[in-house]
């Protein structure tokens, strides 16, 4: 048994005696302030997103020379692919060889095993068992997805360098909603396929299972649509500020989309609609109602611009535009925008966007729009995005939580703790602060199951959180990475971990997380009442 730390004294008595240590560890029950900065976590104390269900017991499993990743059933390819995945993550920090093999039989817990079992228990559709014992350590669950998140948090308990032991012990872990989100926006600002992979990688490494592309706005259009090449060549030409834009081409756009696939990251793209389409109109002379195109635009006003709602040319484009992207998307949802659609007259924008919704229900997608939707017609089924804040008029709520009792699932992004783009405190450079300052303990201290109740929401509405990262005053990547981290991890344990927020012990386990970060390079900002080490 590993040397006992002080802090984690209790903890691990539980733990010896057969209790549950998820719920004492993510309390942090006797973490005082004086010893917050010296002790580290153990290994299953550091997880993050904290699983569901936690016991440390006994010895581990070394990883050596020797270790092999066997996966089972026999035949199933993509049970081997999310092996083939863990062995490559495993391999840079290990130096390991970490040959992937298929086949479980005879080989009685020898390596690292990935399993499914389609009855295992507690793991739902994306969840997972994890068992490490001196002889291997077994990932256990129904889906391959499953597998690939415990995957994840098997890297999580061995040393962010070096081949290292995965303590002994047992976790049977399920996410608390089936919607964990981030939003980019790529309209503002463009950026790069790969840089969108870097951040699809750190996303799915803390079980973040939804990437939303804002592909369009005033500023630029970045991807490609065959039927209206103008909107990408000429639209897609600007950005913020006057720099040169830029956009995807359809291959680039399939080449993300399965690159987050194989990490169980869902993309949803966003064609924001009637209002954020300076882009569009500047390409376009006919969708005009005027029938003349406006200039490019650079600046970061909203609300001015509107698709012309009178004209049969604006839903062909639509219909054309959706279709494409429709065909584009695996996924289930496409996202049409509707928020702050200041130029359009509020009968004008319930009827449009009626239009819009029952172009997405043809090309056999779901709806998510932003909340403003409520107030108009969503269709059977829409998904609302609600993005208000504190100060939020409780008329606008009330509309919110009609929809949700109406049976509409809600994606919760409150502006005054998910937006990713505002400021931490007056010292932070990028970013914008017209909802407040979002500090790191602000982002991840509340209940997104309770959030709205006051409003009328049930929680049974809430089909998860997704954190939105506005590009007005980030360009860069070091500026991206610096605004999203390390607020996105209190995303991440939102969205999976079922427990009370519980700011003590989730910040010692954001703070053992450091070294993970350093490893991969991200600038992340270190909030001041965090116990960094
Ligand atoms: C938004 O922030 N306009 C959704």
């Amino acid at each position: 048994m590993r040397v006992l730390r002080r802090t984690l004294g209790t903890l691990l008595v539980l733990g010896l005696l057969g209790g549950c240590l998820s719920c004492a560890a993510a309390r942090g029950d006797d973490a005082g302030p004086g010893d917050r900065r010296a002790e580290a976590p153990a290994p299953y104390e550091q997880l993050l997103p904290a699983p569901a269900s936690v016991r440390a017991a006994g010895p581990g499993y070394p990883l050596g020379p020797g270790t092999v990743i066997r996966t089972g059933p026999v035949g199933d390819d993509e049970v081997r692919r999310v092996g083939e995945l863990l062995a490559e993550q495993l391999r840079g920090p290990t130096g390991l060889p970490l040959p992937v093999v298929e086949g479980l039989e005879g080989t009685a817990g020898a390596g690292i095993l990935l399993r499914i079992d389609a009855r295992a228990e507690g793991v739902g559709e994306e969840g997972y068992r994890l068992e490490s014992a001196p002889r291997g350590v077994t990932l256990t669950a129904r889906t391959p997805a499953g597998l690939f998140h415990a995957g994840q948090t098997l890297r999580q308990l061995l040393p962010p360098a070096g081949a290292g032991t995965v303590p002994g012990g047992q976790i049977t872990d399920a996410p608390r909603f089936a919607y964990r989100g981030a939003m980019l926006d790529i309209a503002r600002h463009f950026f790069p396929v790969e840089q969108v992979k870097r951040y699809v990688d750190q996303l799915a490494r803390y079980k973040v299972n939804t990437l939303h592309l804002h592909l369009t706005d005033d500023q630029g259009w970045r991807i490609a649509v065959d039927s209206w090449p103008r909107l990408a060549e000429y639209g897609g030409g600007s950005e913020v500020g006057g720099g040169p834009g830029g956009h995807w081409t359809k291959d680039q756009y399939r080449d993300l989309v399965a690159y987050a696939a194989a990490r169980y990251v869902d993309v949803v793209p966003e064609i924001d609609m009637p209002g954020h389409v300076n882009a569009a109109l500047a390409s376009y002379a006919e969708l005009n109602c005027d029938g003349k195109a406006p200039e490019r635009y650079t600046g970061i006003k909203v609300g001015f611009s509107s698709l012309c709602v009178g004209k049969d040319r604006t839903y062909e484009f639509i219909d054309d535009v959706l279709g494409e992207l429709a065909a584009l998307t695996p996924g289930r949802y496409l996202h049409i925008g509707g928020d702050e659609a200041h130029s359009t007259p509020a009968a004008d924008y319930a009827a449009f966007m009626d239009r819009a919704q029952a172009v997405v229900g043809k090309y056999g997608k779901t709806v998510v729009a932003w909340h403003q939707l409520a107030a108009a017609r969503p269709a059977p089924g829409a998904v609302l995005q609600y993005w208000g804040h504190d100060k939020t008029a409780a008329a606008e709520k009330a509309a919110v939580a009609a929809a949700a009792k109406a049976g509409h699932p809600l994606i919760l992004s409150p502006a005054d703790r998910l937006y990713l783009d505002m400021k931490y405190d007056a010292t932070t450079k990028p970013g914008l602060a017209w909802a407040g300052y979002v500090p790191v303990r602000r982002a991840y201290d509340w209940d997104p199951g309770t959030y709205l109740a006051g409003s009328g929401v049930p929680a049974s509405a809430v089909l998860g959180v997704e954190a939105p990262l506005w590009t007005e005053t980030i360009a860069t990547r070091p500026d991206l990475e610096f605004m999203a981290f390390p607020r996105i991890l209190g995303l991440a344990e939102l969205g999976w971990n079922p427990a009370p927020p519980d700011w003590s012990g989730y910040s010692r386990r954001l703070a053992a997380q450091a070294p993970r970060l350093d490893a991969e390079s991200i600038t992340y900002y270190r909030a001041p009442d965090v116990p960094w080490p």
